[in-house]
C-alpha cells in the first residue's frame, strides 16, 4: 500500500510555484533558505507567510530574532536556490547580498525582496508557519524581469513576453 506522505509529496510536487530564499543574519552575517512555501495573507497590514521545516537553522534563528526577509529569484538564480537548498550545508550569502539597505538580507538581482518583522508563528507537524509584517519592499533591479518558477522538482522559465 502506498505511503501517504509519499503520496501528498507527489501530489504536491504538480504546484508550479515562485523560488524565495528566506533570509536572516546568522553570526552577522547574510543566511538564507531556499523556500517555495510562500504567500501573501493580507494587505492591510501588509504581511506575508513563508513555511519553514522547524529543524533548520534558518526557522530558529528567525524565531530568535523577530526578523526575515524573503527574496523572489529571478530566472537566473537558479545556483542561489541550489546553494540554499542543499541539506545541512552552509547557506552564508554575504557574495549575493547587500546592495538594500534593509534589516534582513536581500539577494541581490531577485525579482523582489521583502523585509519583513515576525508578528506570528504557528508550529505545525515537522514545519513552522512564520508571518511577517512587511516592513519594506525592495524591488528588483530589472523591472519586468522573470521569476524562477519551480516544478515537479524541476527549475524553468516563463516563455518571452509577446507584444500585445
Ligand atoms: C525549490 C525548492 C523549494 C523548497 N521549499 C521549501 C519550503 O517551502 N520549506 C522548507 O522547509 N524547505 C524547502 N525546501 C528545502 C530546503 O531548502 C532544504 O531542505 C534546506 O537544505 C534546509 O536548510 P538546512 O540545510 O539548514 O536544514 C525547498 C527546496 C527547493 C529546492
Amino acid at each position: 500500500m502506498e505511503n501517504p506522505t509519499d503520496t501528498f509529496r507527489a501530489a504536491m510536487r504538480r504546484h508550479v510555484t515562485g523560488v524565495t530564499v528566506v533570509t536572516t543574519r546568522l553570526d552577522g552575517r547574510a543566511w538564507g533558505m531556499t523556500v517555495s512555501a510562500f504567500t501573501s495573507v493580507c494587505l492591510e497590514p501588509p504581511t506575508v507567510l513563508a513555511c519553514l521545516r522547524r529543524t533548520t537553522a534558518a526557522a530558529a534563528e528567525i524565531l530568535r530574532t523577530g526578523r526575515f526577509g524573503v527574496s523572489l529569484l529571478a530566472e537566473d538564480q537558479g545556483e542561489i536556490s541550489r546553494r540554499c537548498a542543499a541539506p545541512g550545508a552552509p547557506k552564508f550569502l554575504d557574495d549575493v547580498c547587500g546592495a538594500a539597505p534593509t534589516h534582513s538580507p536581500v539577494v541581490d538581482g531577485a525579482v523582489v525582496g521583502f523585509d519583513c518583522v515576525l508578528v506570528r508563528s504557528a508550529e505545525l507537524g515537522d514545519h513552522v508557519a512564520l508571518f511577517g509584517e512587511v516592513a519594506a519592499v525592495v524591488a528588483g533591479p530589472t523591472p519586468g524581469a522573470h521569476p524562477l518558477l519551480y516544478t515537479d522538482g524541476d527549475y524553468l522559465s516563463l516563455p518571452p513576453r509577446t507584444a500585445a
